[in-house]
């Protein structure tokens, strides 16, 4: 959790520094005033990259040579330091000390970005929806971790043998460490998406009252056909693969969703509910990832697009009771009227790259 963040150089922020509340932080301003830009901060120090571009080139502002985030959290006594210089490239610091690997990051700070345009969840394409899926793997599931950078060594050495048209036994070399960790990835996929689906079966109907009879139940594609075994497909697709050049089957070509009554949400969601759809999904993430004294971080970018104030409301309120410190950006300046007045937030009123 984020006690204290300062902000160099990066877009239009010249220098800025905060000190977000535990809960609830709303970032309100103008088209341009620099509200995502601080999130992109925050998602830069997090995870070592923007979600924006993905040269971090963009980001660093006009004329300058380097950005710099730091923040100082409530459970590490020194800051975090992230800095971005356009000839040396990135370095970020934890404890005064180097980090040597971005994973190292993210675990101390767990962190969920909603996109102002989220619906993109269904429409994207399966890799990201593992993306989401996987995320929470990688902070509850300490294995999880160990073998999918396993299986993707796995599957990267495959797939090179597969390439310089190696004979079948060489390629096959691979298929029981392939099969190993694939199968259990698969198993704890299956057991988090469980975890989720209940939480999320609880949330949605609050924030969508009007599904709130309505029980969603699982879609998952392992990566391989129904019925059969990893090992099973595996081999019997050796000569498919080849023709491709590539494994096709696999925990790397897994999808997943949750269905309403049998359809699928993007089929009958309106933007609004599928934008619901994924803030629900978030939500259920923080409440099956909790551990501890770690909290997580939320980005919610423009909240007020596509979403009323009366389900905005709902969200506000939702989001108090979870244990998550919040980041929501909104042109709308009602948006401090429309949380409880139960609801402990901070606002804070962004112009020109400035505080107000
Ligand atoms: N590298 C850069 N250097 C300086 N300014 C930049 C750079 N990249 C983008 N900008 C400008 O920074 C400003 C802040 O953008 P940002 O997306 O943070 O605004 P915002 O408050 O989220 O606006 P909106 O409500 O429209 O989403 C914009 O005016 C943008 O044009
Ligand atoms: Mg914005």
């Amino acid at each position: 959790m984020l006690a204290e963040l300062t902000i160099r150089q990066l877009r239009n922020i010249s220098a800025l520094s905060l000190s977000p509340s535990p809960g609830i932080n709303l970032l309100l301003g103008e088209n341009g005033a620099g509200k995502t830009s601080i999130l992109e901060a925050i998602h830069l120090l997090a995870l070592g990259r923007s979600f924006r571009t993905r040269s971090l080139k963009q980001s660093v502002q006009f004329e300058q040579q380097q950005l710099q985030v730091i923040a100082r959290t409530v459970t590490h006594k020194t800051p975090i330091g992230l800095q971005y210089d356009l000839t040396s490239g990135l370095k970020i610091r934890l404890n005064n000390a180097p980090l040597k690997k971005l994973s190292d990051l993210a675990s101390q700070l767990p962190l969920q970005f909603i996109p102002a345009n989220c619906h993109q969840f269904f429409e994207q394409g399966p890799k990201y929806r593992r993306q989401i899926l996987d995320w929470g793997l990688f902070h509850v599931e300490p294995s999880f971790n160990l073998h999918w950078q396993a299986y993707k060594k796995v599957i990267q050495q495959r797939n090179s043998a597969i390439r310089q048209h190696k004979k079948v036994d060489e390629i096959q070399l691979w298929d029981s460490h392939l099969i190993l960790h694939g199968e259990e990835i698969s198993k704890q996929r299956i057991k988090r998406l469980e975890q989720l689906l209940s939480e999320f079966n609880i949330i949605f109907p609050r924030l969508c009252p009007s599904y709130k009879n309505k029980v969603f139940s699982l879609k998952y594609r392992s990566g391989w056909p129904k019925g059969s075994t990893l090992q099973e497909t595996i081999s019997a697709t050796i000569e498919r693969d080849q023709q491709l050049g590539y494994t096709r089957s696999g925990s790397h070509a897994a999808d997943w969703s949750f269905m309403v009554e049998g359809y699928e949400p993007s089929e009958i969601f309106s933007r609004g509910q599928q934008k619901l759809f994924f803030i629900a999904l978030c939500m259920a993430q923080i409440k099956t990832t909790q551990q501890g004294n770690i909290k997580s971080i939320l980005l919610v970018d423009d909240i007020s697009s596509e979403l009323d104030p009366a389900h905005q409301k709902i969200i506000l309120n939702e989001l108090a009771k979870l244990s998550v410190q919040t980041f929501i950006t909104s042109t709308d300046n009602s948006l401090t009227q429309l949380a409880d007045n139960s609801t402990g937030f901070t606002t804070f009123h962004v112009k020109q790259g400035a505080l107000l």
